[in-house]
């Protein structure tokens, strides 16, 4: 009875913060109220909330204390998005999920699904800059190349770092397309396996730019993803029929988002980013404040536009499955130099 009546004021506000959070989850969207519906931190609920997530992800653990620990990084992780997505009724333009990542700390996530490293300062430039005259026109104020069936399905680079090839391949993919009509699927495998050129180490990060060299350089184009699929770890360089030609590439000019739309505009190009806080995004515009510009992750800005609330944005094609995100797909702020986004990006040329 004692202890009872000593935890009374714990109680009530454990109760208060369950109603307030009951109150922002009416606030949010109907996919965030989903992700909210079971929100209470308590061992019990947590376990449950755990189990549930296991089930529907077909998650099991070696041992009792994997599943412990794993269970401590569920809860934080849980407690993360909940935090953030209840702060989205006050204003946040993008709501978080607790997806198939949810078990994985940050730096896990951050070493095993991302894989960018910045050219060294004495890396190879192409000159030039093929898209510095060019003015936009009225139909390219937002410009989306899924819509002209320049960009494959959703790709998954799985637990390897090798983003790099993947945003490679989706340029030259978006590249081949727009000039001969034909949407091939390219192969990440063979940059993974072969460009070990410049400071590409595969699952252990790399750069778009040195693959793309690789693809001009030394041998005569990339092979299909049908022709070298992908196994999501680096093996022997195999001999493979080339299928796309690249000539050449050019970087857009840094810090630059006005060039980085005349690019994107002119095709899909590869973008670095700081993606530290990409691993639960689940819709909606990731504003600049959610992220710094420590380069470490790269996609592929396949269009831009403006969202319903005004807010502009780049749509970012991601390779973490088409599960992530807006079915594979982040909208990020435009314009404010959001998680770096014009830092260093850079295209192939036919
Ligand atoms: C852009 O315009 C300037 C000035 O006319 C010209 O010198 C330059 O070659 C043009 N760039 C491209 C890529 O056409």
């Amino acid at each position: 009875m004692a202890s009872y009546i000593a935890n009374k004021p714990l109680i009530t506000a454990a109760l208060t913060l369950l109603a307030v959070l009951a109150i922002a989850n009416c606030i949010c969207s109907a996919v965030a109220a989903r992700d909210l519906s079971s929100s209470g931190y308590g061992e019990e609920a947590m376990t449950a909330r755990h189990e549930k997530w296991m089930a529907e992800h077909g998650r099991t653990y070696k041992d009792e204390a994997e599943k412990a620990r794993r269970f401590q990084v569920f809860r934080a992780n849980a407690a993360l998005v909940d935090r953030s997505n209840a702060a989205a009724g006050g204003g946040k333009k993008y709501q978080l999920a607790i997806n198939r990542f949810a078990d994985m700390t940050h730096d896990e996530f951050m070493a095993r699904y991302t894989g960018f490293k910045p050219v060294p300062a004495t890396g190879k430039k192409m000159p030039g800059f093929k898209y510095e005259n060019v003015t936009l026109s009225d139909d390219q104020q937002a410009v989306d190349w899924r819509r002209k069936g320049a960009v494959t399905d959703v790709k998954n680079q799985e637990q390897c770092g090798c983003c790099w090839a993947f945003s490679a391949v989706a340029a030259i993919e978006g590249m081949h397309q727009i000039k001969t009509g034909e949407l091939a699927s390219l192969s990440e495998q063979q940059l993974l396996d072969c460009s070990t050129n410049g400071n590409n180490n595969g699952c252990g990060g790399g750069t778009m730019e040195y693959a793309f060299q690789y693809v001009i350089g030394s041998n005569g184009g990339i092979a299909t993803e049908a022709a070298y699929p992908y196994t999501a770890t680096q093996g022997m360089c195999q001999n493979v029929q080339p299928s796309v030609a690249v000539s050449s590439y050019q970087q857009v000019p840094r810090d630059d988002e006005d060039a980085l739309a005349a690019a994107v505009a002119g095709q899909p190009v590869s973008v670095a980013v700081d993606s530290s806080n990409f691993q639960f995004y689940r819709g909606g515009v990731m504003t600049a404040d959610s992220c710094g510009t420590n380069l470490n992750h790269a996609v592929t800005a396949v269009g831009y536009g403006t969202a319903e609330d005004g807010t502009q944005y780049w749509l970012l094609k991601n390779q973490w499955g088409n599960t992530w995100g807006e079915e594979g797909y982040m909208r990020l702020q435009r314009g404010v130099g959001a998680c770096g986004v014009a830092k260093d990006a850079s295209y192939s040329i036919a």
